[in-house]
């Protein structure tokens, strides 16, 4: 019978609570908790089986950096019979990690380079460039997991609102508003003012995030076109998939650019003056992926030149972005402290997929979110 009520509560909830206690089997509602979060954000499982790459080995030990503690019973019911410690510093996780098989929650090059078992790193962000600059993590071969697509409903939400807020000329009447002044002539004018049904959305990197910034700006009906690295593949909505070398072209055809690309060797710098310069002449630009894909001073001289129209940065580089900078002041420029990712939701799917992500190592198949650590992402 409760088993029942759960499942009732499943399907008219959403993610539930955090009631593993209830299904320490990981039975049907579970199950179906985490058959919907890969389904829902678009979660890839590896083609190989853990158990199959080498240096696998069922784990003993696994260390887990702080998180919530009601993770605790969940990550516990999915382990039997390992030791799993709860460390509360990163000293602590150095010491314990010594003769650990796996680590969850850091991705730290001093208890990588001494700890001689340890395969398999689980971290929580879907950026991975720091990881993957410790030399240990090179050196030998290992399993990393990120936090790719986790957090990517709100992330497109977050771009979006950018979007629309440069649109309507939301930033200019709010700063206005800040002043307490009733402004109806500003430095908008009337055709300022876009409307966004019909425009063309240029989508940077059509991945987790992308994906679902594309499905809103779809829904907006925006004519949605993006680029991949890989390969063309893409949802129906989204009218043309290009490689990265076509990023100036299509950039051409877009009234809004949204990137959400990672930072790797191949991304790095890439929005540059020659991207800027190619963009239509009052294009907004948004970047909610890694500040050091753009060239900070190239967007800022696109942007006083008035070469584009306005710039939505949840990510900058410098980070944090020191007072004085001149983003700071730049007209029609919206900033968010990195603060996209944050949601009432993305805990809960982070905790659903590091739990399964746990229980599929201890068993040896195959993970979820595996980074491809040659190709950066
Ligand atoms: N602002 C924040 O707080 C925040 C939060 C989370 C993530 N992020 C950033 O957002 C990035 C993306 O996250 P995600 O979850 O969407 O990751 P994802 O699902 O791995 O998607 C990355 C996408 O970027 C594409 N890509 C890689 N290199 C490219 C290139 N040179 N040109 C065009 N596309 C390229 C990939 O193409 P293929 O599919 O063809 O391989 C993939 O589609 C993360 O790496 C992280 O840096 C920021």
């Amino acid at each position: 019978m409760f088993k029942f009520v759960l499942l009732l509560a499943l399907i008219f909830t959403g993610f539930p609570a955090l009631a593993d206690e209830a299904n320490p089997g990981g039975d049907t509602p579970e199950r179906a908790v985490v058959e919907r979060l890969i389904d829902e954000i678009g979660l890839r499982e590896s083609a190989v089986a853990a158990r199959d790459l080498p240096g696998w080995s069922p784990p003993k030990k696994v260390v887990v950096w702080p998180v919530n503690a009601d993770w605790l019973p969940g990550l516990k019911s999915v382990a039997p019979g390992v030791e799993l410690v709860f460390v509360e510093n990163r000293e602590q996780a150095r010491k314990e990690g010594v003769d650990a098989q796996a680590v969850i929650g850091m991705c730290d090059e001093k208890m990588l380079s001494t700890s001689s078992e340890l395969f398999w790193v689980q971290v929580f962000s879907a950026g991975v460039e720091r990881c993957i600059g410790n030399p240990s993590l090179q050196k030998r071969s290992r399993l990393l997991t990120n936090g790719q697509r986790i957090g990517s409903p709100g992330l497109a939400e977050h771009a979006i609102a950018m979007m629309m807020m440069l649109a309507r000329g939301l930033d200019v009447y709010h700063t206005n508003q800040l002043s307490g002044v009733w402004k109806r002539q500003t430095e908008l004018a009337r055709t300022d003012h876009i409307e966004l049904e019909g425009k063309t959305l240029l989508v940077a990197g059509l991945g987790g995030i992308g994906t679902q910034v594309a499905k809103r700006g779809h829904g907006m009906g925006m004519h949605v076109i993006a680029t991949r690295n890989s390969r063309r593949e893409g949802p129906d909505y989204v009218e043309y998939v290009g490689l990265s070398h076509e990023l100036n072209t299509l950039a051409a055809k877009a009234d809004v650019v949204i990137n959400t690309v990672p930072l790797t060797d191949q991304t790095r710098g890439m929005f540059n003056a020659t991207f800027f310069d190619a963009m239509k002449p009052r294009a907004f630009y948004i970047n909610v992926g890694r500040g050091g894909t753009t060239v900070t001073d190239d967007l800022v001289a696109a942007l006083k030149s008035g070469s584009i129209g306005g710039a939505g940065l949840d990510v900058t580089d410098p980070e944090p972005l020191p007072e004085g900078h001149p983003l700071w002041t730049t007209p029609r420029v919206i900033i968010s402290p990195h603060t996209a990712g944050r949601s009432d939701k993305g805990r809960e799917r982070l905790y659903v997929m590091v739990k399964e992500n746990l229980r599929r190592y201890v068993k040896g198949d195959p993970m979820l979110s595996v980074v491809d650590i040659e190709r950066g992402y």
